[in-house]
């Protein structure tokens, strides 16, 4: 298989691996670092899968992978000390609002109710399009490495039992997921350099301007609880900020945010 990758990401030293069908592609990207024999100061290699036998969603869920849609992970260690993981979540968040901005532009597709949720789903007309699975594993006694999944429906639905799903090709868009991946490539570089440049502040404000429930009544499936308030945004720490009763501002630092219009009954 060709490389994928957007040219100037493979001008910028980004790798590529590509399977046809595989487990999960980020249990693949953690053992193409384990294999590596020194660690550079900055490593970031894109692994892409046609078909996952056993994907993997957070919080333990399963993640259905047929062919057709997309299914990534980016492998990714930098030197510098600090704990990047949580930042490498929301660029990519906004680098699929870019990528699909890029192609409801190119396919002339005027009207589209899309907005990310916290922490990172994109979601259309009310219904789940993706979703980002983050993993940090230790790579030597010294450093940590990062592995950013991404699974975005493009051309197949996917039937789960918890929420509705959507799939861009519903919608018009023409691309599949080999042209989606590349452009993704290409956007999360230039996120990635953002953040590195400006800092964390600019891929908070961006995330933020693509995010319509600010403002809303939302309910949050936490571990242990369910709680209704409203969403107010995030703290600097990415954290959801949540107005409950009595005028409380509480923050919470994981959980999902249920889509109350689109629930299924299981
Ligand atoms: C979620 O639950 O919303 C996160 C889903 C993440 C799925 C992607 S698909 C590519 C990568 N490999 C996996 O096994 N999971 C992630």
């Amino acid at each position: 298989m060709k490389n994928l990758l957007h040219k100037k990401t493979i001008e910028a030293g980004y790798k590529f691996t590509y399977f046809d069908i595989i487990d999960s592609t980020n249990d693949v990207a953690f053992e193409i670092a384990q294999q590596l024999e020194k660690l550079p100061v900055e490593y970031k290699h894109w692994v892409l899968a046609k078909k996952q036998e056993q994907g993997r969603g957070r919080r333990g869920r399963t993640w259905q992978s047929p062919v057709g849609n997309l299914y990534t992970s980016l492998l990714l260690f930098n030197e510098s000390k600090e704990n990047i993981g949580v930042i490498l979540n929301f660029i990519a968040g906004v680098s699929l609002i870019d990528t699909i901005k890029y192609f409801k532009k190119l396919y002339n597709i005027s009207t589209l109710d899309f907005s990310l949720k916290w922490p990172n789903d994109v979601i259309i007309n009310n219904k789940k399009l993706s979703g980002i699975l983050l993993e940090v594993r230790k790579i030597n006694s010294k450093h940590d490495i990062y592995i950013l999944g991404i699974g975005v429906n493009i051309k197949t639905k996917v039937d789960v039992m918890a929420y509705e799903t959507a799939y861009l090709q519903e919608f018009g868009f023409k691309c599949d997921a080999e042209s989606f991946f590349e452009m993704l490539s290409l956007y999360w570089m230039n996120n990635y350099e953002l953040f590195k440049n400006e800092g964390k502040a600019a891929i908070y404000k961006k995330w933020l301007t693509n995010n319509s429930f600010i403002g809303n009544n939302i309910t949050v499936k936490t571990e242990t609880d369910i709680i209704e308030g409203i969403f107010e945004g995030i703290d600097d720490n990415f954290n959801c900020l949540l107005r409950i009763k009595d005028n409380k501002l509480i923050t919470l630092n994981t959980g999902d945010i249920l889509l109350k219009l689109n629930l299924k009954t299981p």
